[in-house]
């Protein structure tokens, strides 16, 4: 797998290009880092969604935590659950929704543009 590394603080304003499409299977999630921001890359049913992969209720990485009917992350800590194709918060102890990447897929390869 490629994964783009940047030094901190040198968030891209780019697409940047993160894995090989072929190597995430549908329903199953990743961790990669882009400009130096864990980043939760998630396969839905052959759609590519990407998410801060930190929760917002005590920062676990959502990425450690399971996916549910394939596009529902459930946080490996206290379980809090997010629409991975929205960001938006299903349950859980927390209030705030994940911020959404920008996807794109180009050539089998899966690229990465941060939300601001
Ligand atoms: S850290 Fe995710 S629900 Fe508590």
């Amino acid at each position: 797998m490629t994964v783009a590394n940047l030094p901190m603080n040198e968030a891209p304003d780019e697409f940047v290009a993160v894995a090989q499409a072929a190597e995430i299977a549908p329903g199953t999630m990743i961790r990669v880092a882009v400009g130096g921001q864990p980043v939760m890359l998630a396969n839905v049913g052959g759609e590519f969604h990407a998410l801060r992969d930190v929760c917002g209720h005590r920062n676990a990485p959502l990425s450690r935590g399971r996916l549910l009917d394939g596009h529902i992350v459930e946080c490996p800590l206290h379980f809090a659950q997010f629409d991975v194709r929205t960001g938006c918060l299903v349950d859980g102890p927390v209030s705030a929704d994940i911020p959404v990447h920008a996807v794109r897929i180009e050539g089998g390869t899966v690229y990465i543009r941060l939300a601001r």
